[in-house]
């Protein structure tokens, strides 16, 4: 395909402005591969406009494309949880984006709050892969006697065989392509048995086809230890929904922070369009000032282009923001003069 037609989500609090630094870049890396992009108003704004959250006609526009740029979803002004499981999740589940792919790299150059040169003397790379679909994501559960002193409130995670199964071959064929081929699964067996050991044996029978990975294991709590203490030891994590959330935030910050951290919400099939994603939210506080860092939401753009194929343009992309970090001093600049710079540089 010589085109390529990506819908974008700019969505909420900074979405829109990182996204549009990522569309510049998209621009500039694209080459001689034609870019179409078509812009669709989800989020705050729509829902107090219309109190629709995720239309089905949305849903089924969204499948038309090849992929999906996505800023952030989440506002102060709509009650917790009605666009998060209104609009973003519902796109994730709607497009059985069950690989939620998040690297943490420290760049030469960024700042870690960690002692690096200590606890990772040979640098922190590491991706995790995030099951997408199920866990305590699903929505079963529920309340009884609510607001009364005998309150119940469940929410049970939902973990089939299936779904483990995929995600967790899905991460063995990525750290098989990975110079340490090393896979992790974190999970808390020794407490959540049901879940965990269903994990634990989808792991060792799927990584009988890999034989050459070598696998490790850690309760999710000891996992954070590390991250803080030894994250040079992760190459790639396999986890479900709620630990991957948890834990990519840790990896976030000790590889420099939220506001580099990229994600691709991945259908691997290539049935529907993956959707790539700054890690981090929509940051009301600084919101419309120009003070957001786009390079999270550049680096989905790098995500979005491999995911497609288009590995020379990301390589580029990546390369664009390699250099900027190397060079970036303390001195504050805008969200986009941040963005004009990495462009300048493809
Ligand atoms: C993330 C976010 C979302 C999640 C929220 C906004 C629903 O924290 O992408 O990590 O929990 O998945
Ligand atoms: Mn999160």
């Amino acid at each position: 395909k010589t085109s390529l037609d990506i819908a974008v989500i700019g969505g909420d609090g900074i979405g829109p402005e990182v996204v549009a630094e990522g569309l510049k870049v998209l621009e500039a890396a694209a080459g001689d591969v034609k870019m179409s992009t078509t812009e669709y108003d989800l989020g705050a704004a729509r829902w107090h406009r219309t109190g629709e959250t995720l239309p089905a006609s949305v849903v089924e526009e969204l499948k038309g494309h090849d992929g999906i740029l996505l800023g952030a979803i989440g506002d102060p002004t709509v009650p917790s949880g009605v666009l998060e499981r209104g609009v973003l999740l519902p796109l994730r589940f709607a497009m059985d984006h069950y690989v939620n792919l998040r690297p943490a790299k420290l760049y030469p150059g960024v700042a870690s709050p960690l002692d690096v040169a200590r606890v990772a003397p040979n640098g922190i790379d590491f991706v995790v892969v995030r099951e997408g679909t199920e866990g305590p994501y699903v929505g079963n559960g529920g309340a009884l006697r609510v607001d009364t002193p005998h309150e119940i409130a469940t929410e049970v995670s939902v973990n089939t065989r299936y779904g483990v199964e995929r995600v967790v071959r899905d991460a063995f064929a990525r750290a098989q392509v990975r110079p340490r081929k090393h896979l992790t699964l974190v999970h808390k067996h020794n407490v959540l048995v049901h879940a965990g050991h269903l994990w634990r044996r989808t792991v060792e029978a799927v990584g009988a086809e890999f034989p050459d990975v070598e696998v490790a294991y850690q309760h999710v709590d000891a996992a954070t230890i590390f991250m803080a203490t030894d994250p040079g030891r992760f190459d790639v994590i396999v986890t479900d929904n709620l630990f991957g959330d948890i834990i990519t935030d840790i990896a976030a910050a000790i590889a420099g922070g939220i506001g580099l951290a990229a994600s691709g919400n991945i259908n691997p099939s290539g049935e529907n369009p993956s959707m790539f994603e700054p890690v981090h939210g929509s940051a009301p506080d600084i919101a419309g000032q120009g003070k957001a860092d786009p390079t999270a939401a550049i680096l989905s753009v790098s995500m979005l282009l491999a995911h497609l194929g288009r590995d020379e343009a990301a390589a580029r992309i990546d390369a664009a923001v390699a250099a900027d970090l190397a060079e970036r001093g303390s001195g504050a600049r805008s969200t986009s003069q941040v963005g004009d710079a990495i462009t300048a540089r493809l």
